[in-house]
């Protein structure tokens, strides 16, 4: 297991993580991959140690599978619901993330619709000197780092299953395609694939990828471009990541017809023959079949990594828990 020069404790960004911070992720999260091919998945490295997930927006996968992770590294879990708490009583979030401090917990994973939550949080658990991690879960359209890190393992494996790694990615082309303004899976992806020498091509309507995307990779290794038409985003990539319009997020932004956008920026079957032979295809789901992807296509096994992102999510999930928790002292 890799556990070399991990000094981080909050995961609230991944806008400035190092290479050498994603390739110990990668290579951890690749014999944890292993663990969970085995008849028994479980091991004891955070035994003693309690995660909470404090999730105040709904979420299937990041929500279950860092409750899988914590329960296959031997860690206890607590389940938090904002319809059930003490919320509803009127208590501040600051106040319930002290009343889970106090009950022992070492790692808060904080889903929010507002942008700020986790750091708020983070914050105050370091101005009252505890060693408690925070992991960003996903807030607003802010980030979601732990949707980056395993998109990136997803795409990494590709290459080399066993030894995933940013090298590998040199000179690939990624089109990321859809409602990229509200996606802070988009956001996340941007800092962890630009990590990379990688060519990132954004594409979407010109409402929904603003100009000032562009300034975003400029110092970065990889190449960053963008496109209002999808057909040159795709021409010969290796990689397709399609995204959701993320309507929770929007407030005066005019959509056309979901038939519309279906047929400007759906990836198809057909669109495909656009992209590398061998193109495959990702998203971080929620999927909306029929906008944003054909169910065709989702359903492909040659081309869709949909599944395998649910299931590395575990292990980088782990990976992410670990370094953490064993940092800790755990
Ligand atoms: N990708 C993602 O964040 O999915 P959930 O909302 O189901 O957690």
């Amino acid at each position: 297991m890799v556990t070399t020069n991990w000094n981080r404790r909050h995961i609230l960004s991944l806008a400035d993580f190092t290479a050498a911070e994603y390739d110990t992720v990668l290579q951890t999260a690749a014999s944890f991959r292993e663990v969970l091919g085995r008849r028994t998945k479980k091991v004891p490295a955070l035994q003693g140690q309690v995660v909470a997930n404090l999730f105040f927006e709904p979420s299937t996968r990041t929500r279950n599978s860092f409750e899988l992770a914590a329960k296959r590294l031997s860690a206890d879990t607590l389940n938090f619901a904002p319809g059930t708490s003490s919320l509803t009583k009127g208590e501040t979030i600051l106040d319930t993330a002290k009343t889970y401090l106090a009950m022992g917990t070492d790692m808060m994973v904080i889903r929010h619709r507002e942008a700020g939550v986790p750091l708020a949080i983070a914050s105050e658990m370091d101005r009252l000197n505890t060693q408690v991690a925070i992991l960003n879960a996903g807030d607003g359209q802010h980030e979601h780092p732990s949707q980056g890190l395993l998109d990136l393992f997803t795409i990494c494996r590709v290459f080399d299953p066993e030894n995933p790694r940013l090298d590998l990615l040199r000179g690939k082309k990624i089109a990321v395609v859809g409602d990229i303004l509200h996606s802070r899976v988009a956001r996340s992806n941007i800092w962890s694939l630009t990590a990379t020498e990688m060519e990132l091509h954004l594409a979407g309507p010109p409402t929904l990828l603003p100009k000032w995307f562009a300034g975003l990779g400029s110092d970065r290794p990889g190449k960053l471009f963008l496109h209002w038409s999808l057909d040159e985003a795709l021409a010969d990539a290796d990689f397709v990541m399609t995204l959701r319009l993320q309507k929770e997020r929007m407030t005066n932004y005019l959509l056309p017809s979901l038939r519309e956008y279906h047929q400007l920026y759906g990836m198809t079957t057909e669109r495909l023959k656009l992209c590398r032979p061998d193109v495959k295809i990702l998203h971080p789901g929620p999927v909306n079949r029929g906008v944003e992807i054909s169910s065709e296509l989702m359903d492909n096994p040659d081309r869709s990594l949909i599944s395998q992102q649910v299931t590395n999510g575990i292990a980088v999930r782990m990976a992410l828990l670990y370094l953490i928790g064993v940092g800790k002292g755990g």
